[in-house]
């Protein structure tokens, strides 16, 4: 059976033992193990079934312990660092020995990540170890953003959830890479592009779509409800569907065509930020109501609403 609480000794205790433990983080919710213990890690792949060319982060607590993870830090990996770690940035950066390849999926860079989150922050300044922890939601599907999401799925295959409230940013961190002078954005995410080309500059970024195992994390399918999901304008996808039940995910329109409870406005004010926090739950909630299909309306192409969009696609993607 698991346990959900907010006991750190009792998630310590099962994460030296070699247990996975469901993680709050401020993104979504971790599936987390000792990094440096492969059974441990080899464990989360299987309690996510999770293909293993698919690489996980490594989660610290400060940028001194980072730098026993990898054999360089760029100028700008510190940059980036210095203004948004703790956050929602990740970077991969080139990963030492002490790295099982089983977490990098052989790669020779590691993905790192410092959580801004206080229960997150406490566990990893309990333990004498990293610990590695994709978004705690069975391969593929939506990641979860409280801990009760995490139950709803992984009940009976991990022990305990660490409970730490809903997700303040909801959506998974932004991830980065450095190649020469070049800086790569591989994942748009909590951090946008603009906030981070203010800190370093040009920025490139690369998130095309791909279902090869040489192109990880930028799986074409992914964040997927059971349910079919299109993308697009609702006001005419719903003309376009007339004998399905509908259920609506919208920024701030309502549509009056909707039975009310089968339609989720994520940001009334049309406030980003608002609406990421809101997506998964809501996209969980569509899932699970008696309807054929979900229509998705598009986001607003900037800030947050890229990287939202990017999810979306994705969850729409066959
Ligand atoms: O916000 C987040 O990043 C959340 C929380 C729990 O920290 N974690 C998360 O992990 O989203 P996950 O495993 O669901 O997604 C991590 C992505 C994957 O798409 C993976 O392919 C990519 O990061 N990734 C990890 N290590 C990599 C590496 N060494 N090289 C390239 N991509 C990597
Ligand atoms: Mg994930």
């Amino acid at each position: 059976m698991t346990t959900i609480g907010q006991d750190i000794e009792y998630a310590v205790k099962l994460l030296r033992a070699g247990e996975v433990v469901g993680i709050p983080t401020e993104t979504v919710y971790g599936l987390a193990g000792n990094a440096f213990d492969p059974s441990a890690v080899a464990k989360i792949f299987q309690v996510k079934q999770r293909p293993s060319f698919d690489p996980l982060i490594v989660h610290t607590s400060s940028l001194d312990k980072v730098e026993k993870f990898v054999s360089e830090v760029p100028e700008k990996a510190y940059k980036l660092a210095h203004e948004f770690c703790p956050g929602p940035l990740t970077m991969l950066l080139p990963k030492l020995p002490v790295i099982p390849d089983l977490v990098t999926s052989g790669l020779p860079r590691v993905a790192i990540r410092i959580p801004n989150h206080p229960l997150a922050i406490e566990l990893l300044n309990a333990l004498e170890f990293p610990l590695t922890a994709p978004s705690a939601n069975p391969f593929g599907y939506i990641s979860p953003t409280s801990a009760k999401h995490v139950h709803d799925q992984l009940k009976d295959k991990i022990p305990y959830i660490l409970d730490g409230g809903s997700c303040k940013i909801g959506i998974e961190s932004t991830i980065v890479g450095f190649e020469k002078d070049k800086t790569i954005i591989y994942r748009l995410g909590g951090i946008t592009v603009d906030t981070i080309k203010k800190v370093i500059g040009e920025v490139s970024v690369n998130t095309h779509s791909a279902s090869n195992p040489s192109a990880p994390g930028l799986l074409k399918s992914h964040y997927s409800p059971r349910k079919k999901v299109v993308l697009g304008n609702p006001n005419s996808l719903i003309d376009t569907y007339p004998h399905l039940k509908i259920g609506v995910l919208s920024f701030q329109s309502t549509f009056n065509q909707i039975p009310e409870d089968h339609q989720f406005m994520l940001s009334g004010e049309g406030n980003l930020e608002e609406a990421a926090q809101n997506l998964f739950a809501a996209l969980r909630r569509l899932d699970n109501l008696p309807i054929d299909i979900i229509i998705a309306e598009i986001f607003p192409k900037k800030g947050l609403g890229l990287a939202i969009n990017d999810r979306l696609k994705r969850a729409a993607a066959e």
